[in-house]
């Protein structure tokens, strides 16, 4: 099995270069360059990661591999080549898409992202699920972010690799994607072999905020200190870089992102009209609770006079209905 996987992966390295080569040598690389440039990625960030570019055909790799007496059923097994259905023979899985190599925490290529030039859908496409690629057990660069995480036992948390690649442009060495949304224990416990905190940088929409929420919870429970950073509605950490430039990023994204508490309050503040009482009461009652669940005192003390000061209440009333509904350590 290892010898397997060990064949796979030398498939994997040689199509990266392939696609390198593509992209960066040939006419029909050129579309993917422009694209490339335009969306800010410059030579160093096409070189670090690898970026390669897939041509519009249905036989380009699968010929090449071919060529090298490379194994067709391995091949289509391994992910790199698709099945046709009607004969079963090999054709190209990625198809005129820009390709983002996936490594495993060795740094080996294991898989692919492939993301579409401009619009269309779907928008990303990855290696199918094997013994190799196994999307739950990957941080995508991981093994690049490694000794920036441990030197500062802080892993930053994206959810795409183009955050990854646009943030470390920006100075962000420690930034590594799940590619998605979705955090598996598997991947916490990565993490937390390497680093005691986490910030997460996901993007500014509903789905990235809900994920926020949850993951960052996710992370707490396993012992890990919490940040959490905020932007603008609509964009995404890769957006901000590219429309406000890297030191706006570095000071108004990362270095001001809230405490995990902070990141609950202003949550649970979304579509809520602090100016009706009802929906006042809904939102303290639920930060009550939040601050009820802190094991500390000076911590609950803390937070309890942020709430009073915020909306003009009485501190010893919060106090006490702290101590009454919430059973919150005296
Ligand atoms: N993703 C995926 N399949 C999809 C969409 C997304 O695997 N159909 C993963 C990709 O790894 C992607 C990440 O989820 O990088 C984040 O998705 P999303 O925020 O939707 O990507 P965008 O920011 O919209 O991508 P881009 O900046 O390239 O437009
Ligand atoms: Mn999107
Ligand atoms: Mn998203
Ligand atoms: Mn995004
Ligand atoms: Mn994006």
């Amino acid at each position: 099995e290892k010898k397997r996987e060990k064949y796979w992966m030398g498939a994997h390295e040689l199509t990266v270069k392939l696609y390198q080569h593509v992209l960066l040598n040939t006419e029909e690389g050129k579309e993917a360059r422009e694209y490339l440039e335009n969306r800010g990625f410059d030579q160093n960030m096409i070189e670090r990661f690898q970026l390669g570019f897939a041509p519009d055909s249905w036989d380009f790799l699968t010929s090449f591999l071919m060529r090298r007496n490379y194994d067709m059923d391995e091949m289509m097994e391994a992910g790199l080549l698709a099945r046709r259905e009607f004969d079963k023979k090999p054709f190209d899985r990625f198809r005129n898409r820009v390709m983002f190599p996936v490594w495993n925490r060795d740094g080996k290529a294991i898989g692919f992202t492939g993301r579409i030039l401009g619009e269309g859908n779907p928008k990303y496409m990855n290696s199918p699920e094997s013994s190799l690629f196994n999307k739950s057990r990957i941080l995508y660069g991981f093994h690049l972010a490694r000794p920036s995480i441990r030197k500062k036992n802080e892993a930053v948390l994206f959810e795409g690799n183009a955050d990854v690649i646009s943030s470390w442009r920006a100075g962000i060495d420690n930034g590594i994607a799940a590619m998605g949304t979705a955090l598996t224990d598997r991947q916490v416990k990565m993490i937390k072999r390497n680093a005691d905190k986490v910030l997460l940088c996901y993007d500014a929409d509903d789905a990235g905020q809900n994920a926020a929420y949850k993951n960052a919870e996710l992370l707490e429970k396993a012992g890990m200190t919490v940040r959490v950073a905020k932007m603008e509605e609509g964009l995404d950490p890769d957006d901000f870089i590219r429309q406000k430039g890297a030191e706006r990023f570095r000071n108004e994204v990362i270095d001001s992102s809230l405490t995990y508490m902070g990141f609950k309050f202003r949550f649970f503040r979304k579509g809520i009209n602090l100016q009706d009482e009802g929906n006042r009461i809904e939102y303290v009652e639920k930060v009550l609770q939040e601050i009820s669940k802190l094991p500390r005192a000076v911590e609950r003390d803390h937070y309890i006079r942020q709430l009073a000061d915020e909306f003009n209440l009485s501190l010893d009333a919060l106090k006490q209905e702290l101590i009454q509904n919430f059973k919150a350590r005296k």
